[in-house]
């Protein structure tokens, strides 16, 4: 049985693939900060399809140090994923919060730890069997190059961790020619990322993202197929 670790898998996107990989018979490891909310995504999937093998770890990838005692949870249950889905992201416009590690919030969870766990694992026996990893990065990563004053505040660092991340990801494909290394843009999806933007846009995403709402994502994303089209195609670097 194959085995794919998700990050953020609680939610939106990452909890659509959670369901994904059920289906398709693979023993899924949950990667979220909230182990509350990881439960109840595992009961509820366990509700639909009983003989589920669904895991959860706890991973907040805004300290390096939970990235570090995730990796050691990780070896200690001793399960070894062939799939890496590097999903889990935040979009926070206009403030800017440091974490205890003195980075942004946004480039560090979106970008600099999602590299670590990445690097770690393929430093790691858990990482060992790793064949495929996927960064689900945003188009917004094209607004990194325009650092222009009014988009500084709502879209840029979120833009800047994206775009940093894109690029990483696409020197470890070089670095590592033997892994599947896929970057993918999912494009407007109705989720919890937009809960952070003020209201009247949070209304507008409402409206954009109905046609691709997170539970349907599961049955458009393919990420054997389909999203190879999104990739790269978004990246122009
Ligand atoms: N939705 C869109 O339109 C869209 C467009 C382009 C790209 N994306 C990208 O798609 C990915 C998935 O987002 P989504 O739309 O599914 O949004 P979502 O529903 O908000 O899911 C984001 C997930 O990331 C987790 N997360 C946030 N901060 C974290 C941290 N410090 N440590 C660990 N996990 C953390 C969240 O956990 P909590 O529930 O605990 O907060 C949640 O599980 C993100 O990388 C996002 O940037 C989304």
């Amino acid at each position: 049985m194959k085995t794919v670790l998700i990050t953020g898998a609680n939610s939106g996107i990452g909890k659509a693939l959670v369901i994904k990989y059920v289906q398709e018979g693979y023993q899924v490891i949950l990667a979220c900060r909230d182990d509350d909310k990881a439960r109840d995504v595992i009961h509820e999937v366990r509700e639909i399809h009983s003989g589920a093998r669904v895991v959860s770890v706890c991973l907040d990838l805004s300290s390096f140090e939970s990235v570090s005692n995730c990796i050691m949870q990780l070896e200690k249950i001793g399960i070894k994923p062939q799939v890496l889905i590097l999903n889990a992201g935040i979009h926070m416009p206009y403030r800017v919060i440091l974490t205890k590690d003195k980075q942004e919030l946004q480039y560090q969870t979106n970008f600099l730890s999602a590299l670590l766990v990445t690097l770690r694992m393929l430093t790691q026996p858990c990482g060992q069997n790793i064949e495929q990893i996927v960064y689900v990065s945003s188009q917004a990563h094209h607004v990194a190059r325009f650092p222009i004053p009014t988009l500084v505040g709502f879209w840029y660092r979120y833009a800047l961790s994206k775009f940093d991340a894109t690029a990483a990801f696409l020197m470890l494909a070089k670095r590592y020619p033997r892994l599947d290394v896929r970057i993918l843009s999912p494009g407007g999806v109705l989720s919890n990322v937009h809960r952070n933007k003020p209201w009247i846009l949070q209304l507008m995403n409402r409206y954009i993202g109905k046609k691709k709402s997170a539970p349907r994502i599961r049955q458009s994303l393919s990420l054997l197929s389909a999203t190879v089209r999104k990739i790269v195609r978004s990246i122009g670097i």
